[in-house]
């Protein structure tokens, strides 16, 4: 198959890069949600549920992260000649933040359910080796910390997202970073 009809060009991230920010914003969108709702849940017969669906996804979010990094190392990216220098250094810091948060928050969440003594399963299909040691004391911390690290990341989330904004109905485009990222024409 030719990859190459699927790589970005000097105006555009291209299909796959899209469809993986896309996919990847809204599912950021729903563990955030859901992680936060989970927060406030008190224990019932339907929390076990939620949690298992917050893991799956999770986890599924996770691998999609990666496949999108590796994607990235072979995509061409679009040229930033036009743009100011000082919207390349502010997006580049906040897209390597996001990056690592996307990364650390859900490997945090898989060390922190086998601290609670609970499997992390691939998918829901297969359950990983558990690699850290049941501790409950730890679990409250981590669970804390996981709690503390998803609000980071949706501070950072809303920032890019209103230079996303910004972009888009302030200088009405006029870098076409808005459009580089859209599936419009
Ligand atoms: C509705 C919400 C969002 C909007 C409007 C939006 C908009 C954009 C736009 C226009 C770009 C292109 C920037 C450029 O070409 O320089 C971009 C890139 C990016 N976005 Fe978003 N985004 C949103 C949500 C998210 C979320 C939730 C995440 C992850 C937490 C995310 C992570 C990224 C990353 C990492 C890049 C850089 C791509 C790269 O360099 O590989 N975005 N976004
Ligand atoms: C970007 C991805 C993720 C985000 C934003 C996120 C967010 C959250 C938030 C906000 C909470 C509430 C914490 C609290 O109760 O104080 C939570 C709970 C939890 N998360 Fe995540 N999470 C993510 C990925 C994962 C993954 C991949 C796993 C494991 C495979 C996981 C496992 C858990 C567990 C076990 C809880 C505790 C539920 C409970 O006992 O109340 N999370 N998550």
């Amino acid at each position: 198959m030719d990859l190459n009809i699927y790589k970005g060009t000097d105006s555009s991230w291209g299909v796959v890069a899209k469809l993986f920010h896309w996919i990847i914003a809204i599912l950021i969108f729903f563990q955030v949600a859901a992680g936060i709702n989970l927060h406030f849940m008190e224990f019932s017969m339907q929390k076990p549920l939620f949690i298992d669906i917050h893991k799956i996804s999770g986890s599924f979010l996770l691998i999609l992260v990666f496949l999108r990094i590796i994607w990235r190392f072979y995509n061409s990216k679009p040229s930033n000649k036009e743009v100011p220098l000082i919207h390349i250094v502010v997006s580049k810091i906040v897209h390597v933040i996001l990056y690592a948060l996307m990364i650390f928050i859900p490997i945090q969440g898989m060390v922190l359910t086998w601290t609670g003594g609970y499997d992390v399963s691939l998918l829901g299909l297969y359950n990983l080796p558990r690699l850290v040691e049941e501790n409950l004391i730890k679990y409250e911390q981590f669970k804390s910390l996981h709690y503390y690290f998803a609000l980071l990341l949706t501070f950072i989330f809303t920032i890019h997202l209103s230079a996303g904004l910004y972009h888009r109905f302030i200088t009405k485009d006029k870098y076409g970073i808005w459009k580089r990222m859209s599936f419009k024409k």
